[in-house]
């Protein structure tokens, strides 16, 4: 027997902490029975919908590195229709970004059907690292720099510690190019940083999530990743 949300998050539908919100809200039966319990037990031998829909039983996992271009979601489906990541990857199984990257943001995207690692990665309690490239409108101001380390207000709370650094500062084009590494996760995190500190974000790249680069792959190219690759990405989550 085993937890809803995991038999949820292991059968590759959604992450779990998405499971859980599911569950709260009453979208999942359990033998015909709606479950609202957070840890109800349940096997694999029970009837499981959700959404209405049934639950598919255990599939083998899959583990995708995108080095994801520029104009396309993160989300899987989009309502103004644009294209999105999974339509870069081949079909058949259903799979999901670890965390989002914004429209016009290229880079580092994992992408699978293990809720249970998503799960791990994207919890805030892991600090999982992640590593942006950012050109800037303006010349950064040492000062600034040290703002970006020791934490800037967004969305009314403090970000926590990061590490930055200017690696170009171009005065012809007014323009500074600094790598941000972050610990969180939070929504447009990168670009309110910066813009908390009066530098709008003109380019976004992830060049770095956890270990993984995008070394070896154009944009619009991805590669699964290896076993080795995916134990160090559990551990990484465990830190
Ligand atoms: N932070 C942002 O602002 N955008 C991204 O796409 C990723 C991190």
């Amino acid at each position: 027997m085993e937890r809803l949300q995991k038999i949820i998050a292991q059968s590759g539908y959604c992450s779990r902490r998405k499971a859980e919100e599911l569950i709260t809200l009453g979208k999942v039966k359990v033998n015909g029975e709606v479950v609202t319990q957070l840890g109800t037990k349940v096997s694999y031998e029970d009837t499981i919908f959700v959404n209405g829909k049934p639950l598919s039983k255990k599939e083998d996992k899959v583990y995708y590195l995108l080095n994801k271009p520029r104009g396309v979601v993160t989300t899987s489906s989009d309502e103004y229709d644009r294209k999105t990541v999974l339509d870069l990857l081949p079909e058949g199984k259903r799979v999901y970004p670890v965390g989002r990257l914004d429209y016009d943001t290229t880079g580092v995207l994992l992408i699978t059907n293990d809720g249970e690692l998503t799960n791990l990665l994207i919890h805030p309690k892991n600090h999982v690292e992640k590593t942006y490239i950012a050109k800037v409108e303006g010349i950064l101001l040492k000062q600034d720099l040290e703002k970006l380390c020791t934490g800037v207000m967004i969305m009314g709370k403090k970000t926590s510690r990061a590490k930055a650094r200017i690696k170009k500062i171009d005065k012809k084009t007014n323009t500074t190019l600094v790598e941000l590494t972050i610990y969180e996760g939070r929504n447009h995190q990168v670009k309110k940083m910066f813009e908390a500190i009066g530098y709008p974000v003109m380019k976004l790249r992830r060049e770095k999530f956890a270990f993984l680069t995008t070394d070896g792959l154009k944009s619009g190219e991805y590669r699964p990743l290896s076993i080795k690759e995916v134990k160090k990405l559990y551990n990484e989550g465990k830190k």
